[in-house]
């Protein structure tokens, strides 16, 4: 089978289009035929060797075939696999510690890395929605780690939530989201992505190439910030009393920085700083996102397509910025 294939942390270059084996699933294992795959920027990171890929593999990459999210037709199962047969339609997050490997025409992963697909949604809507979606929505309703576990995220009416980095993958979720949920939704991005922005239902918009929104005096209830990297103490300042930041993606020092610093704040004060807390494929949530999409009220905004074949492009164009929403990998099987 093809597939794309990397031994070691680089550029898109390092990226190779190669003939591999075809997996053979082993007992607690699905066989996928993978119809489409979708680019996250944790996909780019891993790729650059930045600093979560790091754990796995200090040296070279642990997983040879990357992508993160799947969605495909499976075309068979190990003998102690219970939720599916040869033909159901599925999509996943195939993220730690799963193994990744989407960008391939086939990919062999547990069964618990999978869910059926909504018959709703064509191959290349599915695939954009496990990991980006799962994540956001995780992410806007479930209290920060390190923040105390003594408090929900509720939603009111016109509470005013602020989405950093607003139109990316997981951005262009979290705005429709928390409109869904009734939020007043500021979105920081590129002036070029306001249009969609707007389009998508955001109250009000920054350009973060002219603006810091830590310093307009603007106050926030909700923070989500998926490129984070100011001090803590920024982001304090950013909330209203009961206010929530959540850092969803930045540098590890920031990551380091939220889970002390921003732990003493939360656990002294009213505001809480914490990491997102987030777990793979969960039913529930990949429920409520079906639901929604029927509905008309969250769907995915899918910027370009590219076939396997042309995957080193998918990410020149993801690491040069300016995507929109979501980068989508297609498979040509004969
Ligand atoms: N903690 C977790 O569980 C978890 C899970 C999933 C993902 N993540 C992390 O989340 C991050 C974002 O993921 P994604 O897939 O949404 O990325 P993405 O698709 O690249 O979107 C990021 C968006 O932020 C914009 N941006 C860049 N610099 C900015 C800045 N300084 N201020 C405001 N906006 C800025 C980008 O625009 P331009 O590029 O056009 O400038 C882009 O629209 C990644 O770091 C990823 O590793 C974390």
């Amino acid at each position: 089978m093809k597939a794309i294939v990397y031994t070691q942390y680089g550029s898109p270059d390092v990226l190779q289009l190669q003939e591999v084996e075809k997996p053979v699933p082993k007992e607690d294992q699905v066989l996928v035929k993978v119809h489409a795959a979708s680019l996250n920027a944790g996909d780019l990171e891993n790729l650059r060797g930045e600093w979560p890929a790091r754990f796995s593999g200090p040296f070279r990459p642990m997983h040879k075939i990357p992508g993160t999210d799947v969605a495909g037709m499976v075309e068979a199962v190990g003998e102690n696999v219970k939720q599916f047969q040869p033909g159901d339609e599925v999509w996943g997050d195939l993220s730690f510690p799963y193994g990744f490997g989407s960008f391939a025409e086939y990919v062999s992963v547990s069964e618990k890395a999978l869910a059926l697909k909504p018959a709703s949604m064509t191959f290349e809507q599915a695939t954009t929605y496990p990991h980006s979606a799962v994540v956001t929505l995780q992410a806007l309703t479930r209290p920060p780690l390190g923040s105390g576990s003594d408090f929900k995220i509720s939603f009111e009416s016109g509470n005013k939530v602020l989405i950093n980095g607003a139109g990316g993958g997981m951005g262009t979720f979290g705005v429709q989201l928390a409109k869904h949920f009734g939020a007043e939704v500021t979105g920081v991005d590129r002036r070029d992505k306001f249009n969609l922005l707007r389009s998508l239902g955001a109250d009000h918009v920054i350009d973060y190439t002219q603006e810091d929104y830590t310093k307009t005096g603007q106050r926030y209830d909700l923070i989500l910030d998926v490129v984070a990297h100011r001090s803590v103490f920024a982001y304090q300042r950013a909330l209203n009393l009961e206010g929530i930041f959540i850092i969803v993606g930045g540098s590890l020092g920031l990551f380091i920085q939220v889970a002390t610093l921003g732990t003493l704040i939360s656990r002294t004060g009213s505001k809480k700083i914490g990491i997102n807390s987030w777990e793979a494929n969960k039913k529930d949530d990949l429920d409520l996102l079906t639901e929604l999409f029927e509905a008309g009220k969250v769907v995915p905004v899918i910027d370009r397509r590219y076939p396997l074949s042309e995957a080193a492009e998918a990410f020149h164009y993801l690491a040069g910025g300016h995507a929109q929403g979501k980068v989508v990998i297609t498979m040509e099987h004969d």
